[in-house]
């Protein structure tokens, strides 16, 4: 597990995997991306070459640097493609289900000395680990959306987590040019802990001040020096996936600021789920 990472494989090619894929040949690294189909997989690449050629239209990148950098991106729907890397992210459905089973089955396929990643934000790496026979291999590598935009990675240390898989989690956000905070396996990390209740307060603001979501926005960017306001930013996250986090950390922690605010509840319920469903505080382009 000691020797450099050059091959990196993402798993899931949403908003999140395709950020991270596109960070990771950005910073030099091959990439395997594995989508459960070709049109996802291919509206990922569609989505990584736009952000790519608008870094070469504002002159952050030459046109050559940008097209070297996607040459480094693969995408298949064959898991198995994934056998020969030397780092795995799953950036898949929050469900622990459905991460326990992809994790037993890269652990089968992936070669002894890989390290497997989680990028996710609210369930727990240790029992995402216990579903394979190498816990030691398994860390976390949480991401902020947008992941090519935000510097910080938390780099979580599981139960079972070995110094070496820890250590080349750690080496491998430096070379991403991101900003790694090392952390335990506690729930909601550090980030989530503190936001996830901190915009649940927000929510429920509006209605005790009475006050619009713009004004609300308002209030927390000139304020508080947010860079974007609460609910621009529940918009971004999504409603479904913000409900799903404060509903584990709740289910995890009892704490009544983590349970979601009934009025998220029922957006996330009528599929005002944001930008991704083109409505949720605000609406959102065509
Ligand atoms: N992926 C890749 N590139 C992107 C992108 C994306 N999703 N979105 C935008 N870009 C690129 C675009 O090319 C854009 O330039 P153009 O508009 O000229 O094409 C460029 O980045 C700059 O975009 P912006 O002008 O929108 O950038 P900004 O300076 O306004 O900053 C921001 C945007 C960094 C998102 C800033 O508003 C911010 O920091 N917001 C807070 C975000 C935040 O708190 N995220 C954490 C969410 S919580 C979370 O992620 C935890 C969890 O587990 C759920």
């Amino acid at each position: 597990m000691n020797a450099a990472v050059q091959r990196i494989g993402v798993v899931g090619l949403g908003a999140m995997g395709a950020g991270i894929a596109q960070v990771a040949i950005e910073a030099g690294f091959d990439v395997v991306g594995r989508e459960v189909s070709a049109e996802l997989g291919e509206a990922a690449r569609d989505r990584i070459e736009h952000f790519l050629a608008r870094k070469a239209e504002k002159g952050e990148r030459t046109r050559d640097e940008a097209d070297a950098a996607l040459a480094r991106l693969r995408t298949t729907v064959e898991l198995t493609d994934l056998a020969d890397c030397d780092l795995v992210i799953e950036a898949i459905v929050e469900e622990l289900a459905a991460k326990r089973a992809l994790f037993a089955e890269l652990d089968r396929l992936c070669r002894a000395d890989a390290v497997l990643a989680t990028n996710t934000s609210a369930l727990s790496v240790t029992e995402l680990a216990a579903a394979t026979r190498t816990p030691e291999r398994v860390v976390g590598m949480h991401f902020f959306n947008p992941a090519p935009l935000m510097p910080l990675v938390e780099v979580v240390r599981a139960e079972l987590s070995s110094d070496v898989a820890v250590a080349t989690a750690l080496e491998v956000v430096e070379r991403l040019g991101k900003v790694a905070v090392p952390c335990h396996d506690t729930p909601g990390f550090v980030v989530n802990r503190v936001l996830i209740p901190l915009l649940n307060d927000c929510v429920r603001v509006l209605d005790e001040a009475r006050v619009t979501p713009e004004a609300l926005d308002t209030a927390m960017t000139n304020g508080a020096g947010w860079p974007m306001g609460p609910c621009t930013l529940l918009d971004l996250v999504g409603i479904d996936v913000h409900v799903h986090a404060s509903e584990a950390l709740y289910e995890k922690l009892r704490e009544p600021r983590l349970a979601p605010p009934p009025r998220l509840v029922a957006m996330r319920n009528a599929g005002l789920l944001g930008r991704k469903s083109g409505r949720g505080f605000y609406s959102h382009g065509a």
